[in-house]
């Protein structure tokens, strides 16, 4: 048992908080990463009452001055968090009323801790966002540069894993930053709901002093102050909405992931990843793990359980402010430092990939990858398309049994399939051929590609 007098809200109570129950049910722990934007929701708040005539200017002078010694006392080491004190808000204030005396109780005039915590993580989260928005911005750039350098060099495409067409491996690194576009937009998107604000809903009901909302708003830069207070305490959309929109940006790299751990094999032999992006193996001297992505993949799953978490913590809360949403803070601190995270491993390792050509085109060899062009080609003399779907498989069939690709059969051996093939055949049959021909907007043409690349450097600012 401890003692309540130091409890901010020990007033009704008659016994001491039991021991087990008082770090039960403490947030401080990890909430005490909020410090920055509690005490600069404080500092709003201060001001704003000021100016409505709830506090004096001295009094709002020295609240800011016992604020901002606070914050350099946190981060110079120096503050004494307390479980007792429950969370970041209550350590805070409890510290200002020490440090400055009667105008410290003055701050919590007009706001609850429900409207504070909900306007704290929005501040949080929204930087959170513009931080995680520039990472993936500078992945793009890298994408971008790979893409320009490396648009002439042909690859296997994949549909089953199974080589399919030749494709500019530029071309497939801006596919890779396509995805990422969308996960930049919707973390655009999320940022508009994120920065709207709850303070002045105080409890749940709003509060009898005339608060002026829109100032603090301003003060905060936030886009307005929330419409409804009941909302305002209860709402953690915000917070799903961009774990969700994490989750997708983490598919995306697990994905990327996987395709880098597939090229690394010895099997494929597409790319070598710089050393310092990988790890050795404690038994084995000869392997070089891609630990890198293998990691990145791995932790996408830890965003996709966050996610479940936070939608499992809302479903059934009534309205307004629980206990409940205390627990909304780890997963969304857990998904923000995973994201950003595995952004900056990518984007310090995308630029520094090493693409191996000669591997990629011995593979694009193998497959057969010009037997669509083939049957374009037939098309062309005048074939129906099925029919020179018929005719192709029969040359593939053929090739398959003599161990060769399509280019390597004589003009005889492919007129014994169809009398419409001629010499000019084998412009089509060859790797740059089919990828040169695939020339239209969108296309994997290694033209088309660098035309890409400008474009979107000149848009984005890349
Ligand atoms: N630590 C709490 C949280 O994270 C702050 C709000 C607590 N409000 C309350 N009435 N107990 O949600």
């Amino acid at each position: 048992m401890t003692e309540n007098q130091d409890k901010l809200w020990g007033g009704r109570f008659t016994e001491p908080t039991d021991a087990f129950v008082e770090a039960f049910t403490a947030s401080v722990a990890f909430d005490r990463r909020l410090y920055r934007q509690d005490i600069a929701g404080s500092i709003a708040h201060a001001t704003m009452l000021t100016h409505i005539g709830i506090l004096s200017e001295d009094e709002k002078a020295r609240i800011i001055e016992g604020l901002e010694t606070i914050r350099e006392e946190i981060e110079a080491g120096r503050f004494d968090w307390s479980v007792g004190l429950e969370d970041v808000h209550m350590n805070i204030e409890s510290r200002l009323t020490a440090l400055i005396g009667d105008a410290g109780k003055k701050l919590h005039t007009g706001r609850s801790r429900n409207d504070q915590v909900a306007t704290d993580i929005r501040l949080y989260l929204r930087d959170e966002i513009d931080a995680i928005n520039a990472e993936i911005r500078r992945l793009q750039t890298g994408l971008l540069l790979l893409a320009e350098r490396e648009a002439d060099t042909i690859m296997p495409g994949f549909t089953h894993l199974q080589v399919a067409q030749p494709v500019s491996f530029g071309h497939h690194m801006l596919a890779w930053f396509e995805m990422l576009d969308r996960d930049h937009e919707r973390m655009v998107d999320c940022r508009r709901r994120v920065n709207i604000m709850p303070l002045g809903s105080a409890a749940l009901a709003g509060t009898s002093y005339p608060l002026d909302r829109f100032l603090t708003a301003e003060l905060l830069g936030f886009e307005r102050p929330c419409r409804n207070s009941l909302d305002g305490v209860s709402d953690r959309d915000f917070a799903i909405e961009f774990t969700a929109a994490a989750a997708l940006l983490m598919t995306h790299l697990s994905r990327m992931a996987e395709e880098l751990v597939i090229w690394a094999s010895a099997q494929f032999d597409f790319i070598d990843i710089p050393d310092r992006f990988c790890t050795g193996s404690s038994i084995m001297p000869q392997k070089k793990n891609p630990d890198v992505p293998e990691l990145v993949r791995g932790k996408s799953g830890r965003v996709n359980g966050n996610l479940i978490a936070l939608l499992t913590l809302m479903k059934s809360q009534p309205l307004a402010y629980n206990k409940d949403n205390q627990e909304d803070k780890e997963p969304l601190f857990d998904t923000i430092d995973t994201v950003r995270g595995s952004l900056r491993a990518f984007a310090d390792m995308v630029p520094a990939l090493q693409v191996k050509a000669d591997n990629m085109l011995a593979a694009a060899r193998q497959g057969f990858a010009t037997a669509t062009d083939l049957a374009d080609y037939l098309v062309r003399k005048g074939l129906p398309f099925r029919d020179a779907h018929e005719v192709v498989g029969k040359a593939v069939q053929q090739a398959a049994a003599k161990g060769c690709d399509l280019a390597d059969l004589t003009l005889e051996e492919l007129r014994e399939f169809s009398q419409a093939i001629g010499e000019d055949v084998f412009d089509v049959l060859t790797l740059e051929g089919s990828v040169a021909a695939r020339d239209h907007f969108g296309g994997t043409a290694p033209g088309q590609v660098r035309q890409q690349v400008e474009q979107l450097r000149a848009e984005y600012k890349l």
